[in-house]
């Protein structure tokens, strides 16, 4: 069972004083004979990968003594987490162990690497080897592979116990491994599990050499086949694994075979990199500061943005990238338009913006390049222009902290993306898991990590939307995003995992958030006004009064503005809601004659006709029921306490047109509602002059209207009331009756 002085290091050195002072005491060295022998870790990598540095910053982290071999050498091994090989390892180390074979005191230990984590140190190491009480000790796993006809010969196991030999990982005395590794020849592309297995399964080889299955897991912990026997434990600042199955709490932990990306998720919080107690460690590691460097020091970006389908709110996220807090001579601009309708957010962007950075590569739809070959295109222009760093960001991400940028190189990782997730819901631009087809698969902190119950710097195999690419990767992107059947982030991502390349995201602030562009109604003039229901949150930014929130704050009806009795009146939208909607409404120009008979009313007849525009003839019904619920209804019920309304129903819903050549003026009316709402979409005195709405029972008029404000008030009986005369320009306002 697992106990905790194991993993102590406090502890640990306890432990052995308290050892050596017995030693001291009784003069017998066996009990640390073991433990006092040399202990040298060796590995075979071809490439400083990503995989490599996770396994060196493991064993640096436990002050492991480490040998790396085969540096710089083509592999000639095969792709040995699908398939046969390896025997190229077999051979390197032929040659590399030579210098060790006669040295009866040290202890080595073969593991993989780019797939291998250590989480403890030598003591610990060699304490188990001891109590494994071999020569030699191969670990464990539960598939017999490469020859599964093999698998009888094997010594039987108990429950729970592996049975079968796995050659990634190793430990025995110099001497012994020297001889088993020199025994026979192979060639580089034979199997060397299968070279080891033979000599294994050979009765008189395995007695000669005292050699040993980790059957258990106290030592090796082999997860192909095996995830479900292991959890991440956390002990203070400390994290390990452990093995529900047998008891152990393996040291070496291996994502052997093609699970690798289950393996980058468990390793996230291994070697103490993300622990319950102290969060993000790993976090805090190989960062690098650049905000303290003068402008032209920066390290230079490739910017490159990507419309490839309409979405709301360009012009916001344009202008938020154009705000990213990075000097832009430092900056070469790609932008790859997709889309003719946004071919005027991309006009006006450069408009302004174009000269301030080093250069420019834009493709606009005339060009005809499609989504991956543009994608492709920045990889090339980003190595053309020798840029440091290739900053992507898709339409729909909008990148709200202006430090993103700085923030992501500071991390320093090789490809990184900020975790962007669209409001209210569980989506966002990073996968926890994928299946074996690279699709989507929940991974288990997925959820704690959206909702930021986990913040950390996380290892996945799916980004998108944005990320930083580190420039000395580009040589090795080339084509990445064109794969067989693949849409683009599919084929980058499957491209940057076999390349062992890892992606990490980071939730450690919320650096922006996800636009929602499915279906997206682009006929109108100003789309963005009806992505009320689809985009809530980038809605009610653009569209709804910075104060509108203060009425909802207030105690009584008293601290409530309330210019004539029972007249209440509220910031309720902003001056840009109010400039869209007029240039909607004008740009439809579907004006009514201000008439009686008016064939838009189920009755054909219209008692007090003004020129107007209904809300469902722009189109935009559905969407300002929903704006009435949300937004109106909780100011009613501040205003009239005890009325409730859920929905709110209103059939008329209107924009009216006031003006002195048209209609100047309405005559004295009740409303067909319960209460009515007017929200002033004009300035009086600026837009036009005189108007405003005379309630005759108070004899009270509120002319001063304030754009973007709603005045509500009763329809009926007590609240007779009329439009007063525009003698100059042009008056709108929104009306509503509410539950007629
Ligand atoms: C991390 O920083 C070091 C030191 O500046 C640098 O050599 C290395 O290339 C950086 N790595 C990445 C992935 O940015
Ligand atoms: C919101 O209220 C503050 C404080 O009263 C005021 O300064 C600001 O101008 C208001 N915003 C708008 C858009 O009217
Ligand atoms: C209505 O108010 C106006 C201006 O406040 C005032 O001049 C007028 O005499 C009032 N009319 C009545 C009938 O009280």
């Amino acid at each position: 069972m697992y106990t905790s002085m194991r993993f102590n290091m406090e502890n640990t050195k306890k432990i052995s004083l308290y050892i050596n002072a017995l030693i001291l005491i009784y003069g017998s060295y066996s009990v640390a004979s073991l433990e006092d022998k040399e202990l040298k870790l060796i590995t075979i990598a071809t490439d400083v990968t990503d995989g490599l540095r996770r396994y060196l910053r493991s064993t640096n982290k436990y002050g492991l003594d480490v040998e790396v071999f085969g540096m710089g050498q083509d592999w000639r091994g095969g792709d040995v987490a699908n398939h046969a090989g390896g025997g190229h390892k077999v051979n390197i180390l032929k040659k590399e162990l030579e210098k060790y074979k006669a040295h009866d005191d040290l202890i080595l230990m073969f593991t993989d690497s780019y797939d291998v984590v250590l989480t403890a140190g030598k003591k610990e190491i060699l304490g188990k080897f001891k109590k494994l009480n071999a020569r030699v000790v191969f670990s464990a796993e539960g598939f017999c592979w490469p020859d599964p006809s093999l698998a009888t010969s094997y010594p039987m196991v108990k429950e729970n116990e592996k049975r079968y030999l796995n050659s990634g990982g190793y430990i025995g005395y110099a001497k012994d491994l020297y001889e088993i590794i020199t025994l026979r020849d192979i060639k580089d592309t034979d199997d060397d599990q299968l070279y080891f297995t033979n000599i294994f399964l050979d009765n008189t080889l395995r007695k000669k050499w005292n050699m040993k299955l980790d059957v258990k897991s106290d030592l090796f912990q082999n997860l192909n086949g095996a995830l479900d026997d292991v959890t991440i434990k956390f002990k203070s600042d400390h994290s390990f694994a452990y093995n529900v199955k047998t008891g152990t709490t393996p040291i070496v932990v291996h994502g052997n075979g093609p699970i690798k990306p289950q393996f980058n998720r468990i390793a996230n919080y291994l070697v103490d990199g993300w622990t319950s107690q102290s969060g993000c460690l790993s976090c805090k590691e190989e960062t690098i500061s650049i905000k303290d460097l003068k402008d032209e020091e920066f390290p230079t970006v490739l910017l490159s943005l990507f419309f490839e389908q309409p979405t709301p709110f360009a012009e916001e996220f344009l202008e938020r990238i154009a705000e990213l807090k990075y000097p832009k001579s430092r900056m070469d601009l790609f932008i790859h338009n997709n889309v003719e309708f946004h071919n005027k957010d991309v006009a006006n962007f450069l408009e302004k913006y174009n000269d301030l950075y080093r250069s420019t590569t834009v493709l606009m739809p005339s060009d005809g390049i499609h989504e991956p070959a543009a994608r492709n295109w920045a990889i090339e222009v980003c190595k053309q222009k020798n840029d440091q760093y290739l900053f992507s960001v898709d339409v729909y991400a909008q990148i709200t902290d202006p430090d993103t940028l700085i923030d992501l190189i500071e991390q320093n990782r090789t490809v990184l993306a900020p975790i962007l997730t669209r409001p209210y819901k569980l989506w966002s631009n990073f996968w926890g898991a994928v299946d074996r087809n690279g699709w989507y698969v929940r991974s288990e902190d997925y959820i704690d990590i959206v909702e930021k119950r986990k913040i950390g710097l996380w290892n996945v195999p799916y980004i998108t939307g944005s990320y930083l690419i580190h420039g000395s990767l580009m040589k090795d992107l080339r084509d990445i995003f064109v794969a067989e059947g693949k849409e683009a982030d599919m084929a980058f991502c499957g491209g940057l995992r076999q390349r062992g390349i890892f992606m990490y995201a980071t939730n450690r602030k919320i650096h922006g958030h996800l636009v929602e562009y499915d279906d997206m109604e682009t006929s109108h003039l100003h789309n963005d006004l009806y992505q009320i229901i689809q985009n809530p949150y980038d809605w009610e930014q653009k569209y709804i009064h910075e104060n509108y929130s203060k009425s909802l704050e207030v105690e009584g009806i008293n601290q409530l503005v309330q210019p004539c009795p029972d007249v209440f009146w509220f910031p309720i939208v902003s001056n840009r809601f109010a400039d869209d909607l007029v240039a909607e409404m004008e740009h439809a120009n579907q004006w009514s004659g201000g008439k009686n008979e008016d064939p838009r009313l189920a009755t054909g007849y219209e008692n007090v006709p003004t020129v107007d525009t209904h809300m469902n003839q722009i189109g935009l019904e559905k969407q300002w029921l929903h704006f009435l619920k949300v937004y109106v209804s909780p100011l009613q019920e501040k205003a009239f306490a005890g009325y409730h309304s859920d929905p709110p129903r209103a059939i008329m819903n209107f924009v009216v047109r006031y003006r002195p050549d048209e209609q100047d003026r309405l005559r004295p009316h009740h409303d067909s509602s319960t209460f009515t709402i007017n929200i002033a979409l004009n300035t009086p005195k600026v837009d036009f002059e005189g108007g405003g709405c005379r309630f005759i029972r108070y004899n009270c008029s509120v002319t001063a209207t304030r754009k973007g404000w709603m005045l509500m008030h009763p329809g009926r009986l007590t609240h007779y009331h009329e439009g007063l005369v525009v003698t100059k320009g042009t008056r709108y306002i929104m009306i509503s009756f509410v539950d007629p």
